[in-house]
C-alpha cells in the first residue's frame, strides 16, 4: 500500500511540476505566473479540486510520444471564489508552450461540460502557443469541440477569459465567444494572424504589442474588457468581477451585505448638471454617488468613452449601468458606443441583471463616417438590444434625450419600468437652435426673430414636463433622492416576470 501511495504522490509532483523547473524559472522571468500560481490566487484557499492531472497525449508522430507530459499543458477542475462555485482551465505555457492537443481540449470540454451540467461559470486562463503542431487536424477538431461549448454554455453559464499569454490564430475564437475578457500588458495579445504574415501579406509593419496586446485591446478593437498591471492584479480584479455575476441564468446574482442607507440624499447632485446646456459634467459622479458604498466596477473603460458601461449594488443587488458621458463628445451616440452598450444590456439580459440607464444624449453622430460605417445597423443593436430585454429597466434622464436617442435609450416606448427625469431634463426631437435652424428657415437672417423663436422652443421642450403630462415620464424626480427613488423602483420590480413570444432566436442587427 504503502508503494502505491508513493507513487500517486510521485506522479502528482511529476505533473505539477509541469514543463520543468526551467521552463517554470523562464515563466517567471518573464513576469507571469504558473498555471497552477494563477488557480491558486484566482480561487478560495485550498479549494481547488483538479481533474485529469494524469492525463497524456496520444499523438505518435514527429517523436511525440518520447514525451508525454502528465496534464498535457493545461490544469483543469473546480473551486470557489468567495464560497461560489467556477470550473477552471489554466494552460500551462510550460507544457509545449501550452498548445492544444486534442486530449488538451478535452479536458476543457469536460470541465465545460460540467459546468453547464451543475450550473457554475467558466473562467478560462490562456497561455498557448495554439493548435499543437505536431498532431495536425486532431488539434483543430478539439478546438471546435471547445467552440461548440463556447456557444452552447453562451447565455446559460457566465464565462470569461484571462489573457495571461499569447493567443494566436483561431484560438482568439474562443476568449471571443466567452462574456468578458481580461489582458494583462506588455505580456499578453491576441491575433488572428501575427506580426510576420501581416508583414508578408499585407507589407505593414507591426510589432505584437501594437497588433494584438492590451492596450491595442482595450483601446482600439474593444476585443478586450479590461488590461491590467500584471497576473496578480487580474486574478483579483476577476474574482470581484465574479462577485457581481450569477452563477447560472437561472439564479439571482448574489446579494451582498451593505452599509449604505438606501434612501440616503445626495444634495451635491442637485448642482451636478450645469446651469448651461453645453457645459460637460462627469455621469461617474452621478453614477459613485447612487452606488452602494461608492463602488462602481467599470467594463471597457478605456474604449467608447462617451458611454459608461459596468456593474454597480443598490441595497447588496447587481445592477448593469449605462450612462451617457456628457464628458466625452457631449455623451452622443456612434457606432462603437452603441455596440459597446448593447452588448453589455444583452448580457445582463441573459443573466437577469436589472438594468439602470442614466441618459445624457444629444442624439446619434451625424457624418460619412458614422453612415460608412454602418451607425443605422450598430444604432439598431442597442435599440433592438433595450427592445427585447424583459428584465427590470429603470431610467433617469438627467439632462438631454433628443431625438432617435431619446427612444433608444431605454425609454418608455421600449418598456422601460420606471422612467424619470431631472428637472433638468430636456427631452425633444433635437437642441432649440437646431430645430429653429430648420422650422424656421426663412427667418434665419433676423437675429433678434431667430433668438425669439429658439427660446420658444426652448420653453416648450426644455424641460421634462410635456413628457410627464404624457406619461412618457412617471416622474420628475429631485436630483438628491436619486439614489432612494432608484433603489425603490428595482426592489418593486423583483418580482417582474415578462417573456417574449416563443421564437427559435431573434435576428439583432449583426
Ligand atoms: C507545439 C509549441 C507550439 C505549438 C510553442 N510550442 N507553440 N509546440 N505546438 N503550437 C513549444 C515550442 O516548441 C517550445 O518547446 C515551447 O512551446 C515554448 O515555445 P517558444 O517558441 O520557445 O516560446 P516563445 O519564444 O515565448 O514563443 C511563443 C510563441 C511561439 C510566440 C507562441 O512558440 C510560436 O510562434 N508558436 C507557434 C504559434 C503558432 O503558429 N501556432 C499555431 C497557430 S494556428 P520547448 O520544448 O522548446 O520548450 C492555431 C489554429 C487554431 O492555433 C485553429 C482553431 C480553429
Amino acid at each position: 500500500m504503502n508503494d502505491i501511495l508513493t507513487e500517486l504522490e510521485s506522479r502528482r509532483a511529476d505533473a505539477r511540476l509541469g514543463g520543468g523547473q526551467k521552463r517554470v524559472d523562464a515563466q517567471h522571468a518573464r513576469g507571469k505566473l504558473t498555471a497552477r500560481e494563477r488557480i491558486e490566487l484566482l480561487l478560495d484557499d485550498g479549494s481547488f479540486e483538479e481533474f485529469d492531472m494524469f492525463v497524456t497525449h496520444r499523438c505518435t508522430d514527429f517523436g511525440m510520444e518520447q514525451q508525454k507530459p502528465a496534464g498535457d499543458g493545461v490544469v483543469t477542475g473546480w473551486g470557489t471564489i468567495n464560497g461560489r462555485m467556477v470550473y477552471v482551465f489554466s494552460q500551462d505555457f510550460t507544457v509545449l508552450g501550452g498548445s492544444v492537443s486534442a486530449t488538451h481540449a478535452s479536458k476543457i470540454c469536460k470541465i465545460m461540460d460540467m459546468a453547464m451540467d451543475n450550473g457554475a461559470p467558466v473562467i478560462g486562463i490562456n497561455d498557448s502557443g495554439g493548435a499543437r503542431i505536431q498532431e495536425g487536424v486532431d488539434s483543430l477538431a478539439g478546438y471546435g469541440e471547445v467552440f461548440q461549448r463556447n456557444i452552447k454554455a453562451s447565455g446559460v453559464v457566465p464565462q470569461i477569459s484571462l489573457i495571461m499569454g499569447p493567443c494566436a490564430g483561431g484560438a482568439v475564437y474562443s476568449p471571443a465567444m466567452t462574456d468578458f475578457i481580461f489582458m494583462v500588458k506588455d505580456s499578453s495579445y491576441m491575433f488572428v494572424t501575427g506580426p510576420d504574415v501581416v508583414k508578408t501579406v499585407t507589407n505593414e509593419q507591426v510589432t505584437a504589442e501594437e497588433l494584438g496586446g492590451a492596450t491595442t485591446h482595450t483601446r482600439k478593437s474593444s476585443v478586450a474588457d479590461a488590461a491590467f498591471e500584471n497576473d496578480v492584479e487580474a486574478l483579483a480584479e476577476a474574482r470581484r468581477l465574479f462577485d457581481f455575476l450569477p452563477l447560472n441564468n437561472r439564479q439571482k446574482p448574489p446579494v451582498r451585505p451593505f452599509f449604505d442607507d438606501p434612501a440616503r440624499s445626495e444634495t451635491s447632485l442637485d448642482t451636478l448638471v450645469p446651469s448651461n446646456p453645453n457645459t460637460p459634467y462627469d455621469m461617474k459622479e452621478l453614477i459613485e454617488k447612487l452606488a452602494d458604498e461608492g463602488d462602481f466596477y467599470e467594463l471597457q473603460a478605456e474604449f467608447a468613452k462617451n458611454i459608461i458601461t459596468g456593474f454597480i449594488r443598490l441595497e447588496g443587488q447587481t445592477v448593469g449601468v449605462v450612462a451617457n458621458q456628457p464628458m466625452v463628445l457631449a455623451g452622443v451616440l456612434d457606432i462603437d458606443s452603441a455596440r459597446k452598450a448593447a452588448r453589455f444590456v444583452r448580457f445582463c439580459d441573459c443573466f437577469d441583471i436589472p438594468i439602470l440607464t442614466l441618459i445624457d444624449v444629444p442624439g446619434f453622430l451625424p457624418g460619412t463616417t458614422q453612415e460608412y460605417g454602418g451607425v443605422i445597423k450598430h444604432g439598431a443593436k442597442l435599440l433592438f438590444a433595450y427592445g427585447e430585454a424583459t428584465v427590470p429597466k429603470v431610467t433617469v434622464i438627467t439632462r438631454k434625450a433628443y431625438g432617435g436617442a431619446y427612444v433608444v435609450m431605454s425609454s418608455k416606448h421600449l418598456r422601460g419600468d420606471f422612467n424619470y427625469a431631472w428637472p433638468t431634463a430636456e427631452i425633444a426631437v433635437m437642441g432649440a437652435k437646431g430645430a429653429t435652424e430648420i422650422i424656421h428657415r426663412a427667418d434665419l437672417g433676423d437675429a433678434e426673430k431667430t433668438a425669439q423663436h429658439t427660446k420658444n422652443y426652448e420653453d416648450r421642450f426644455a424641460n421634462p414636463f410635456v413628457a410627464a403630462e404624457r406619461g412618457f415620464i412617471d416622474e420628475v424626480i429631485q436630483p438628491r433622492s436619486t439614489r432612494k427613488r432608484v433603489a425603490r423602483a428595482f426592489a418593486s420590480l423583483r418580482t417582474k416576470n415578462v417573456q417574449m413570444p416563443w421564437k427559435k432566436h431573434d435576428n439583432i442587427p449583426l
